[in-house]
């Protein structure tokens, strides 16, 4: 089978930025090369290509989420794997890395097979399981990092949970650096958060309901960086949402500490006025910050202090979301709005095309130690996107079996049309 992505503005960081034809055959890209080139197989007999014309669009390396709660094995009822990836697949994404606070928790050789396997069956994007940091998520004894490591972990994370006991990072740090896997930490010091339901600040004092405060976040983003300064291995913060924590990264950044961050559309988009608004939707830990911090946010990514975003995708339940706001479930879907959030920061400035490529997709395919990329030879994982069509989010008609997210009925622009894995055309809209 051979695919030839015709006219489009093929944007690769340190590549390409040009209007290029890519042409694929037998899964791989076989050739990048600008359109008034004779075609490489004239004159060589009769060669079929199905054409996909990208006229006006743009061709970039498949888009990652490496941070999604695909729910599978223990809650199907919110999400499976195969409804994951079709909500992935539709929203532009080629890969996604799978959080493992599922039930049970993928601190274990059995549940990573589990997790590939049905990833397998389901045919679509790629899924890369990140295994826990300590046994059930408990914070009390480290996962089998050789085991897991060997069954297809990618990296490690107690997401949901911070890693509190800080010698017991300090160890985990040193095990995942001897197992080359990326410690992906979520930056929470429990007593500081414990019994807030929304950011600390007006908005909760208004609305009656207890805050929490940025500190909570921030402090456990310096004792990482000093963990990770200290044993020299790599930490990934998750879903970046304060001005302290991006301050405390890009000093940190700047000493040469191996740190990276990633951040949310929601935390660049929304704040914590908009919870009055959309309710439980706007419900999920880290909270919407302050507008000041969403301005460190944006200020962030623009510098690169922020290296990634990822959708933090965090499906729940009608049951679970349609109750009184203390006790709301923690988390919206991500993974169909993601794009169009994202565009919008190259509308107003804040990154190039270029950019927002990098950050999602050549940077966290850096970060994880993947390959990807318009590479000759490669795998041809890529995303078309629409950088121009006007549209309504219509949450009733996600792939996901979930539809928490304060974006619905949102006026956006630009989306993913084609997606593409290996060379197989997974969504194509
Ligand atoms: O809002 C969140 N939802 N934050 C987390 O850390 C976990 C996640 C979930 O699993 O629902
Ligand atoms: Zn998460």
């Amino acid at each position: 089978m051979q695919v030839l992505i015709k006219g489009g503005r093929v944007i690769d960081p340190g590549n390409f930025d040009a209007l290029m034809d890519v042409f694929i055959q037998d899964g791989k890209i076989v050739k990048i090369m600008t359109p008034d080139r004779p075609h490489p197989e004239s004159g060589r007999g009769p060669f079929e290509y199905k054409v996909i014309d990208a006229s006006g669009k743009i061709v970039t390396p498949g888009l990652i989420d490496m941070h999604v709660h695909l729910r599978e094995p223990g809650h199907e009822y919110k999400e499976t794997i195969a409804t994951g990836c079709m909500a992935a697949a539709h929203g532009g994404f080629t890969a996604v890395c799978a959080m493992p606070n599922t039930k049970p928790v993928n601190d274990n050789r059995r549940i990573t097979e589990y997790i590939l396997q049905k990833a397998q069956k389901a045919d679509s994007v790629r899924v890369y399981p990140v295994a826990s940091i300590s046994k059930g998520l408990f914070g009390n004894s480290l996962s089998e990092y050789g085991d897991l490591k060997k069954a297809g972990a990618i990296a490690l994370s107690d997401d949901g949970n911070p890693v509190m006991d800080s010698q017991l990072m300090r160890k985990a740090l040193e095990h995942a650096k001897e197992f080359d896997l990326l410690i992906i930490s979520h930056c929470e010091d429990v007593n500081l958060a414990t019994g807030g339901v929304m950011n600390e600040g007006p908005v909760a004092a208004r609305m009656g309901v207890a805050g929490i405060p940025n500190v909570s976040e921030s402090i456990m983003v310096e004792r990482d960086i000093s963990l990770c300064e200290l044993m020299c291995a790599p930490v990934h913060i998750a879903h970046v949402s304060t001005l302290e924590s991006v301050r405390a990264i890009r000093e940190a950044k700047k000493r040469g500490v191996p740190v990276t961050a990633e951040t949310a559309p929601h935390y660049f988009t929304l704040t914590d006025e908009d919870v009055e608004k959309y309710n439980s939707n706007a419900k999920m830990n880290p909270p919407l910050r302050s507008p000041k911090d969403r301005t460190a946010i944006l200020e962030g990514l623009a510098d690169g202090t922020i290296d990634v975003i990822a959708t933090d995708h965090a499906p729940h339940s009608n049951v679970e979301k349609e109750v009184e706001f203390d006790q709301a479930a923690n988390g919206i879907i991500g993974l169909e709005t993601s794009v169009p959030l994202c565009l919008k920061l190259v509308e107003d400035g804040v990154l190039t095309f270029a950019g927002l490529v990098e950050k999602m997709s050549k940077n966290p395919v850096r970060i994880l130690g993947l390959e990807n990329g318009l590479t000759v030879g490669k795998p041809a994982d890529i995303t078309i996107i629409d950088p121009d069509i006007s549209h309504t989010v219509d949450a009733a008609g996600f792939q996901s079996l979930s539809r928490n997210t304060p974006f619905d009925g949102w006026q956006v622009k630009g989306k993913a049309i084609l997606t593409m894995v290996g060379g197989k055309v997974i969504f194509s809209a």
